[in-house]
């Protein structure tokens, strides 16, 4: 399929989701990929609202960026942070950078700055778009266009699920959309700041996010159902135990 006849079939597919699951939202992390849905929302499907998680460890750049996009665009960008008394009791406990210490303690703090503001951001919604695509990562190859996000209770939209790396940045270039400033420096997949690291040639685009955990773990709990059903089970136990 031509980058042409993908743009058109994500059209339509918004275009459905505007009409049909309103009211419906866009999770967007400011990447690359979400930056394509957010030109397209803005351009042509005003009704869907975008929404950005302030996890309060954001890098810099991804900050200049939600400038250049409200200079670029006439949308609102809805910003949930973190809650404040869940955020200091965990501080308190554990340190500001208690993420390195282990896996239990990284998704206990994903849990407060991005899974927890997550479910206030949905609350009332039909449906939620993201900008996730298959080959992303191990983690997310059985990835589907449209799915009911039972955890959440509404229907779950992965409109770019089989779009390629080459094909988000050839849409970038086309419609000059402005991008975070990391992705040319070695930042494919950029998240908070001291959890992401720029990567080297040959190596797999999320390898700088939580680079120091196992591969088939590495999500922060806002996509649970993006995994495998063998590797939901069997990371469960562990995301409540986090909570
Ligand atoms: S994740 O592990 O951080 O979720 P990734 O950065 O690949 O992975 O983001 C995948 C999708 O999750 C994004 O396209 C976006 O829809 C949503 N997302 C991730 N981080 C945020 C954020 N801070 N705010 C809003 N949506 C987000
Ligand atoms: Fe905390 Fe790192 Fe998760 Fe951000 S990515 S919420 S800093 S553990």
């Amino acid at each position: 399929m031509s980058l042409e006849e993908k743009i058109s079939v994500l059209s339509t597919l918004l275009d459905r989701i505007q009409r049909e699951y309103a009211p419906a939202t866009f999770a967007s992390s400011l990447g690359a990929e979400d930056m394509v849905v957010t030109d397209l929302i803005a351009r042509k499907f005003p009704d869907i609202e975008i929404f950005t998680l302030d996890t309060g460890r954001l890098p810099e750049e991804t900050h200049r960026l939600t400038q250049d996009i409200s200079e670029r665009y006439a949308i609102r960008l809805r910003v949930f942070v973190p809650d404040q008394q869940a955020l200091e009791t965990h501080l308190k406990e554990h340190g500001a950078n208690a993420f390195y210490q282990s896996v239990d303690l990284r998704k206990a703090c994903c849990h407060i700055r991005k899974v927890e503001p997550l479910k206030r951001a949905l609350a009332g919604k039909r449906a939620w778009i993201t900008g996730m695509r298959r080959d992303q990562s191990v983690s997310r190859t059985e990835l589907k266009p449209e799915a009911y996000d039972a955890d959440n209770g509404l229907w779950k939209f992965n409109p770019l699920a089989d779009w390629s790396q080459p094909e988000v940045w050839e849409y970038l270039r086309q419609f000059n959309v402005p991008y975070n400033a990391l992705h040319d420096r070695g930042y494919p997949s950029i998240g908070c700041a001291p959890c992401t690291r720029a990567i080297t040639v040959g190596e797999d685009i999320r390898a700088g996010r939580w680079w120091w955990e196992n591969p088939e773990g590495k999500e922060c709990g806002l996509h649970v159902s993006a995994l495998p059903a063998s590797r939901v089970a069997a990371i469960k136990p562990r995301l409540a135990t986090s909570k």
